[in-house]
């Protein structure tokens, strides 16, 4: 008998759905992508409605239903936390607490009510209801999809229930846990400080610190190792809580956190200054090497040849391509949902290989993450029948006449918005829901970051390139298909900077060309790079295989198919709206092609960018 398992991830950050067939996973999307609204938290319902969907089936057709992680130890977190700060903590701990009373302490009937408003299953009909652990969630997203039998898998993330880095040993279908760091010490969460200290959203501006670190001095290394950080040298570590806010208030850092570093947190929105470059540069750094150390501890108590990533600390890209470079793995996985989102994958897993104790595979290269291809696809026909609705002007190509022709136009310095096939699961777009642009142009990065996603123009673009041509580009001779390595550009692709340039610091440094391929080359020569497989990913790989017959060049930029603060677009819809609404010179839904200039403008779309939020 086919066996179905649907896992979930909500309630925090980002909600995620995951459906499993015969421990196969058939379909996982996240709820934003949906609602439209980003980092959307609230029960997943349209995720869920999705998965079924795919799979053909309701939820009486389930053998259970997985939640990822146990809210009632997560209460006890915060009730202990707040008796041991007792009365420090009053405010946030009030905030907190009407949502806990109502929703998460009574999670099982919570989830039942949804389940039965979802599908009007009847509540008897409903399989049974689980829950997982956050940290064994995230290890299990990491390890049983990974391409390998045996692995040390190596979990950081902000908090779940109590842990917020755990190590453990996954072989077969079993993963053993081995030691966890917990709560109120946090690599994640102490990165958050700073996103928070350098004026940008936590639990989403992570990113931009990261982005921003390369354009700062490590200025500040010594003094987060002498004031917030006890780290041991096998990079187990202890923050200095009194610098931090979170146990207690309802902000990262406090005025002791301020008074070491000179001053307020940047307000944000406002300039960024050099302070804020050094710090992001600073925290990067010891961020890394605690990665690096953890890596090495494992590796030293373990044996192990294969290390697996999960949690948000593992979407720290540079922290990563250092792990690879100079860690001592010879394989390195790492979850591309390694979020809480990726949690509902893990949470389904767990069920599938820990409860039904069924069997697992792995042949040592391939993993069963499908490039996580995993979302909703649309026809042609669904396409053509959409457009026709709009009155928009297109043609409709064939597949030997749209490669080509795209490759020619954007060679010709024109910007692509691309949607193909399955919608990615997961933060990044890994060419089905993509913007493309010639990585060789110069203004490329500025007039993808200024008039395309109306966004910082500071940030790094990164490049997807045909797998068999990495190493021509970068320094490293891997597989990357979920965009979470970071390498260097070659030594010889690089641009010899004039005496002048080379004096140049700060954001000063953005207008210079750095490579022959500029757009997607970081101001330190980095890159966070995409390698296109021709198996996983056949179309992505057919436009950049044109694109080097055209060019001799089998690179291209892609970045996330949305604007600034807005979900990634799933369907032709979001497309077309985003299309219309930014400076994308073509639009291409599958075998459809639309040019802007054939385009009426939308009318009545003046005020859009105050639909979202700023980040
Ligand atoms: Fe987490």
């Amino acid at each position: 008998m086919t066996t179905h398992i649907l896992g979930v991830s909500a309630y925090y950050h980002d909600s995620a759905a995951c459906l499993l067939r015969d421990g196969e996973i058939i379909a996982a999307a996240q709820e934003e992508r949906f609602t439209r609204k980003k980092f959307d938290a609230r029960f997943p319902t349209q995720a869920i409605r999705y998965c079924l969907h795919e799979a053909g089936i309701s939820l009486a057709d389930l053998k259970y239903f997985i939640f990822y992680d146990k809210p009632l130890i997560k209460f006890e977190r915060l009730l202990e936390t707040y008796v041991a700060f007792s009365p420090k903590g009053v405010k946030s701990f009030l905030a907190a607490m009407p949502v806990w009373l109502k929703e998460k302490l009574v999670m099982k009937s919570v989830l039942q009510n949804e389940l039965v408003s979802l599908d009007g299953v009847q509540k008897s009909n409903l399989p049974p209801i689980l829950f997982g652990e956050h940290h064994e969630s995230h290890a299990a997203s990491a390890f049983y999809p990974s391409p390998f039998k045996s692995a040390v898998v190596l979990c950081m993330d902000g908090v779940g229930e109590w842990a917020t880095t755990s190590a453990w040993l996954g072989n077969d279908n079993s993963l053993t846990p081995l030691w966890e760091i917990n709560f109120p010490h946090s690599l994640g969460l102490l990165y958050s400080a700073f996103t928070y200290y350098t004026g940008f959203k936590v639990n989403s501006g992570e990113y931009k610190v990261m982005g921003l670190a390369p354009y700062g001095k490590p200025k500040y290394v010594q003094a987060i190792y002498d004031n917030l950080i006890d780290l041991k040298d096998d990079g187990t570590f202890r923050l200095k809580i009194d610098y931090f806010n979170y146990c207690t208030g309802l902000t990262m850092t406090n005025g002791k956190f301020d008074a070491l570093f000179g001053g307020p947190p940047r307000k944000p929105e406002t300039w960024l200054t050099q302070r804020d470059m050094d710090l992001a540069r600073s925290i990067q750094e010891v961020t890394e090497e605690i990665m690096l150390r953890l890596a090495r501890t494992l590796h030293r108590e373990t044996g192990a040849e294969n290390l697996c990533l999960a949690g948000g600390v593992a979407l720290n890209c540079v922290g990563n391509g250092r792990i690879l470079r100079d860690g001592p793995y010879k394989g390195l996985w790492i979850q591309p949902s390694a979020g809480d989102a990726g949690g509902a994958v893990g949470a389904a897993l767990t069920a599938w290989y820990k409860l039904e104790n069924k069997e697992r595979t792995a042949d040592g290269t391939r993993d069963s993450m499908q490039a996580s291809l995993l979302g909703p696809s649309y026809t042609n026909e669904e396409i053509e029948a959409f457009l026709e609705e709009k009155e928009a002007r297109y043609v409709r190509l064939k597949d030997e006449v749209l490669f080509d022709r795209l490759a020619e136009e954007l060679a010709s310095g024109k910007i692509v918005g691309w949607l193909q096939g399955r919608m990615e699961f997961g933060p990044r777009a890994l060419g089905a829901r993509s913007i493309l642009g010639d990585a060789r142009n110069p203004k490329m990065q500025s007039v993808m970051n200024l008039k395309i996603k109306y966004r910082e123009s500071f940030r790094p673009f990164a490049p997807s390139i045909l797998r068999e041509r990495v190493s021509d580009y970068f320094e490293m001779d891997t597989n990357s298909p979920y965009m979470l390595l970071v390498a260097p550009v070659v030594e010889k692709r690089r641009t010899q900077l004039t005496e002048e340039q080379k004096a140049l610091w700060g954001i000063d440094l953005l207008n210079v060309p750095k490579s022959d391929i500029p757009a997607a080359t970081h101001v330190d020569y980095s890159a966070r790079v995409q390698t296109v497989h021709s198996e996983s990913n056949p179309r992505y790989y057919r436009l950049l295989k044109a694109f080097e017959a055209k060019t001799g060049y089998p690179v291209l930029v892609n970045t996330s198919f949305n604007v600034r603060n807005e979900p990634i677009v799933c369907s032709p819809e979001d497309a077309y709206r985003c299309f219309m609404r930014t400076a994308i010179d073509i639009l291409v839904l599958e075998n459809c092609v639309l040019y802007k200039a054939d385009q009426k403008p939308l009318e009545g779309d003046t005020n859009w960018q105050q639909e979202f939020e700023m980040d």
